[in-house]
């Protein structure tokens, strides 16, 4: 299959024919890092910028790491190391550095739907790296590759997803995917924390978290994001913990080959308990693993090179 999207912005956009040939291909990369010489010589030449404009450990790395083993050039740059920090905007920053003639833009930023503008105002392929509550659409990517690589097939998997929902741009792009490719969506978390409406998007609500992981093939659970918190939206994180947060006991309601996934960074003892982190059933880690193949599969598609 030929691949002819120019950005990678958000789920909701790629088919499900689309998102396969995106994951097959991030199969196909995974071997590459298992290798003694972990890099091929695919985008040697190419030239891609990493614009984070927010904190990141895992995408940033697995971006930069993706973009070596494939022998591209990566530069990256944070908004508090550019001339942003001296009144320069967003979009003058951006064609500013589409004139070094990059090939492809990497951006992470706090502001939802600034992918969205940076593509339409730059020539060259635009990622978005998580944009404020709207997508992230990587993370959703490599969820997916983790999932498939255990269960084989989304079709028909009862996948919970459990936590703060309304702050959350990993719970929106992983309804659109996990929905695309057939799977069952169920939300869960403090009502505070689900907006109204997001049954719009075919899942299905629950404010019992005992319910969404009641037999449950895959339980996705989410950071309680302090920082996007303007008002207390639970009491304590204590009573978090109790009511919302994934233990060992609750785990015995899933489905006993449970797949634990977590986007990272995690509240250990608050959504998820030690013991689950890093238990049997916990595919945290391999995420990580993943996110690095599923982002050399970015770069190869974006690049044009298939
Ligand atoms: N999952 C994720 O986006 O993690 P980082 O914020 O560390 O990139």
């Amino acid at each position: 299959m030929s691949f002819n999207k120019k950005h990678i912005l958000d789920i909701g956009s790629l088919s499900h024919e689309e998102i396969t040939h995106i994951l097959d291909t991030a199969d196909s990369m995974k071997e590459i890092s298992e290798r003694p010489v972990k890099k091929v010589p695919t985008l040697r030449g190419k030239t891609i910028i990493l614009f984070f404009h927010e904190p990141s450990t895992r995408t940033k790395v697995s971006f930069d790491i993706a973009a070596k083993r494939l022998s591209a050039d990566s530069i990256s740059i944070s908004s508090s190391g550019s001339s942003m920090v001296k009144g320069e905007t967003l979009i003058d920053t951006a064609k500013n550095l589409q004139a070094m003639r990059p090939d492809i833009v990497v951006m992470r930023h706090s502001s939802s739907g600034a992918s969205n503008i940076l593509s339409k105002v730059l020539d060259t392929s635009v990622i978005n790296a998580g944009d404020g509550m709207h997508a992230h659409p990587s993370q959703s990517l490599l969820d997916m590759m983790s999932i498939r690589e255990v269960k084989g097939d989304l079709k028909g998997l009862k996948v919970a997803i459990i936590g703060d929902i309304a702050h959350s741009r990993v719970a929106r792009s992983n309804m659109e995917g996990l929905k695309t490719m057939g799977a069952e969506v169920i939300i869960s978390g403090p009502p505070t924390m689900i907006p109204i409406g997001i049954e719009s998007y075919g899942v299905k609500v629950t404010y019992d978290v005992n319910e969404a992981v009641a037999g449950a093939d895959v339980i996705i659970m989410l950071r309680i994001q302090k920082e996007r918190q303007e008002n207390f939206l639970f009491s304590t994180e204590r009573e978090y913990s109790k009511t919302f947060g994934l233990n060992e006991d609750r785990l015995k309601l899933a489905d006993p080959n449970v797949l634990i996934m977590h986007p990272g960074p995690m509240n250990r003892g608050v959504e998820i308990s030690n013991e689950v982190a890093d238990g049997p059933y916990s595919v945290i880690l391999e995420q990580v693993t993943n996110g690095v193949a599923l982002r050399m599969a970015l770069f190869y598609l974006l690049a044009g090179v298939s």
